[in-house]
């Protein structure tokens, strides 16, 4: 069988990296589709190199626009590749405006789409990425579902004969990771003592662009007790730079996005992690290390329901939460055990 991915932001190269391993070894062709709407190599090249990810096929250059724009210029570039390549399966992934573009390119020249990671849900109608999720979730034939939460998500949206549930991928490549940097941790560009720091990211739009918010999460990250070392999103700096906010101040250190096995080996080694991310959520549950979510409500709830995450929507309580001590014992084991990627590759190939 050929298979298209399409992938562009960050978190999507954590997720193609065990896909493209497992239809590999499943004997089918692929074909990566690199959208381009993050571009800078901190962003992206360091993801193909560390994890070993082939290189893309098809480098799309989009870079960053509107919404619209962006999403609009994919369209446009992706029809004659899909054309050109004419895959049976095009893959798209999680929730950025390269996984709708990817999908509306594709039903649109009939050709089948597998979502992967489908069922998420913040029920959050001002985040770009829910609009992203629900409207590639109905577009799609397949929708390969992380948790038993996401599959009752598609089943109450009258999706679950085209669900199935296989894990949650970026759970493979953590766990693996974590394997290779627990005897070897990597050091960090700042200096900070082992587990006497919180590592922090923030780049959510309905957290950086509001100037309130923005400065409210800043002020509480710097009066933090420990070290906070900031691992800043290109997003966050200009945002902060229009807004005329230091991001650098109090106990905030600030350090350049982290290629994969760093961040993985500086959240293992964290005395708590703060950040709006949702894949740094899970890698601080599987890590076992106390999570703060500057959000209001998270898609990964599991992680708050077995005590490892809380939510602080406001920033508020940064001070009573970052370091919380976690008294949860047992396994983390809600997010699969590491076998995500083969599981969905198995029924991408029974669509044949
Ligand atoms: C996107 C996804 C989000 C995902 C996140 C991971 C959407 C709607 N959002 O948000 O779901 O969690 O990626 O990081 O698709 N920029 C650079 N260099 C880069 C990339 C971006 O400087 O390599 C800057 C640009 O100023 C750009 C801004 O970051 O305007 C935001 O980039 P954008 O593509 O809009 O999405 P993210 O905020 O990264």
């Amino acid at each position: 069988m050929k298979i298209l991915s399409v992938v562009g932001a960050r978190p999507q190269f954590v997720k193609l990296a065990p896909m493209a391993e497992q239809i590999a070894a499943a004997g089918h062709e692929h074909v990566i589709v690199h959208t381009g709407q993050h571009y800078d190599a901190k962003m992206s090249d360091v993801f193909f190199d560390d994890l070993r990810i082939p290189a893309p096929d098809e480098l799309l250059e989009v870079g960053s626009a509107s919404h619209g724009v962006q999403t609009g210029r994919m369209l446009e570039l992706l029809d004659p590749v899909l054309e050109r390549h004419a895959p049976e399966v095009v893959l798209v992934y999680g929730d950025t405006n390269s996984t709708l573009a990817g999908a509306l390119s594709a039903v649109k020249m009939h050709i089948r789409v597998a979502h992967l990671e489908a069922g998420l849900r913040s029920f959050n109608r001002a985040m770009p990425e829910e609009h992203n999720r629900v409207l590639v979730d109905h577009a799609s034939d397949l929708l390969l579902a992380p948790t038993a939460v996401a599959m009752s998500h598609l089943a109450n949206e009258g999706l679950s004969d085209r669900a199935r549930l296989v894990g949650d991928v970026m759970t493979d490549v953590c766990i693996r990771v974590a394997a290779s940097v627990q005897n070897n941790p990597i050091d960090l560009p700042v200096h900070v003592e082992h587990g006497g720091y919180v590592l922090a990211t923030i780049h959510r739009a309905e957290n950086t662009d509001d100037p309130q918010r923005l400065q409210a999460i800043l002020a509480g990250l710097a009066a933090l007790p420990i070290p906070v070392v900031l691992t800043a999103h290109p997003r966050l700096l200009a945002k902060a730079k229009a807004l005329g906010l230091t991001v650098e101040s109090g106990n905030i250190m600030v350090i350049e996005p982290l290629p994969y096995p760093a961040m993985v080996s500086a959240v293992a080694n964290s005395a708590g992690v703060v950040t709006d991310s949702g894949g740094l959520q899970k890698e601080a549950y599987l890590l076992g290390v106390p999570c703060t979510t500057v959000r209001t409500e998270t898609e990964w709830v599991e992680t708050i329901a077995e005590g490892w995450n809380v939510l602080d929507p406001h920033a508020e309580s940064l001070a009573d939460l970052a370091i919380r001590p976690i008294a949860v014992a047992g396994p983390r084991l809600a997010y699969g055990d590491g076998h995500a990627a083969a599981a969905a590759v198995a029924e991408i190939g029974a669509l044949h």
